[in-house]
């Protein structure tokens, strides 16, 4: 199946990456979230994204110029009717998500791909919410998306060859590399991450070293380009906490427990980079 038209939908830090490097393959990307607020940010945030590269000479102004035109906004997702494929980004909400995949299965063309960039919730249940499940497939961009490489590409039991073939070619098509991945909590990438993460919280919440030296310990240590508590801000702890809550129900483990600190964090509002503070203040 060819892909001309893209739906993404949440235009948070993700959605807005998502929708950059699909319009900048010449992708026709309709961006969609809540508040007209919410769908401005996205487009800033890819306004700012290329302005860097141009200003890098990574790309000319028409590129830019072509780029931008190629996204268009809007609030509803009825305008998503027609897309060949829409990518679901919103919070890592597992009812929500749901219901908005019910809402999808409904209102798009019979054979549209529904992908979601979902961190940890298995896409078993995003499939089966959609009322048609041959057509759900995971795509698990990496944060930031014009940057990284990866693409978790997960083929829940239901999905279809054609499905899976599709959404594997358009992250080729996207410059990524897709990796085949079977429909567990967490996937791959998070499974064993987000424990590394929650472990560095553990760390600060019992005083074993403070959060940069933490940090320092595992750069220079184990050569991680960026430590574990910085790289949690950057996720967004609100983002972390839901992947360990649904590692720690889905897994049925307590070695998944979410680490006090973290929940104590969220609960006061403090998500890291998109609030201003985190383990470390912005
Ligand atoms: N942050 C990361 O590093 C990262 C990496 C990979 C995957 N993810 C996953 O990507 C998804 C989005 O994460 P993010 O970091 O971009 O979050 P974010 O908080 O930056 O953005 C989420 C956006 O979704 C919007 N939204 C919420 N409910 C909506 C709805 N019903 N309809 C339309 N829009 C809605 C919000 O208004 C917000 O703009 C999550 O599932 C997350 O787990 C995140």
């Amino acid at each position: 199946m060819k892909i001309r038209k893209v739906g993404v939908i949440g235009a948070g830090q993700m959605g807005a990456g998502i929708a950059q490097v699909c319009a900048g393959i010449g992708k026709e990307v309709l961006l969609c979230d809540i508040k007209e607020e919410f769908v401005q940010n996205g487009i800033n945030t890819i306004t700012k994204n290329l302005q860097r590269s141009v200003t890098k000479e990574r790309i000319n102004q028409d590129k830019m110029n072509s780029t931008l035109s190629n996204v268009k906004t809007t609030l509803h997702n009825n305008d998503l009717k027609n897309c060949d494929i829409v990518i679901e980004a919103i919070i890592e909400n597992k009812d929500i998500k749901k219901k908005l995949f019910s809402n999808l299965g409904k209102i798009t063309k019979e054979n549209t791909i529904l992908a979601s960039n979902t961190s940890s919730i298995p896409i078993s249940i995003l499939a089966e919410a959609s009322g048609r499940p041959t057509k759900v497939v995971g795509m698990h961009f990496m944060n930031p998306v014009p940057v990284m490489k990866l693409v978790e590409v997960i083929r829940a039991k239901t999905t279809d060859d054609e499905t899976f073939g599709t959404t594997f070619k358009l992250a080729e098509d996207l410059n990524k590399v897709p990796v085949l991945v079977n429909d567990f909590p967490g996937f791959v990438s998070n499974r064993i991450l987000l424990p590394m993460l929650n472990e560095a919280m553990f760390c600060v919440m019992e005083g074993v070293a403070e959060p940069e030296a933490i940090d320092t310990v595992m750069k220079l240590g184990m050569s991680h380009p960026m430590g574990p508590l910085r790289l949690a801000d950057f996720i967004g702890l609100d983002t972390c906490l839901a992947i360990m809550q649904v590692l720690h129900r889905d897994m049925n483990d307590d070695k998944y427990r979410p680490c006090p600190l973290l929940i104590e964090m969220v609960k006061k509002g403090k998500l890291g980079n998109k609030t201003g503070e985190g383990f470390y203040k912005y």
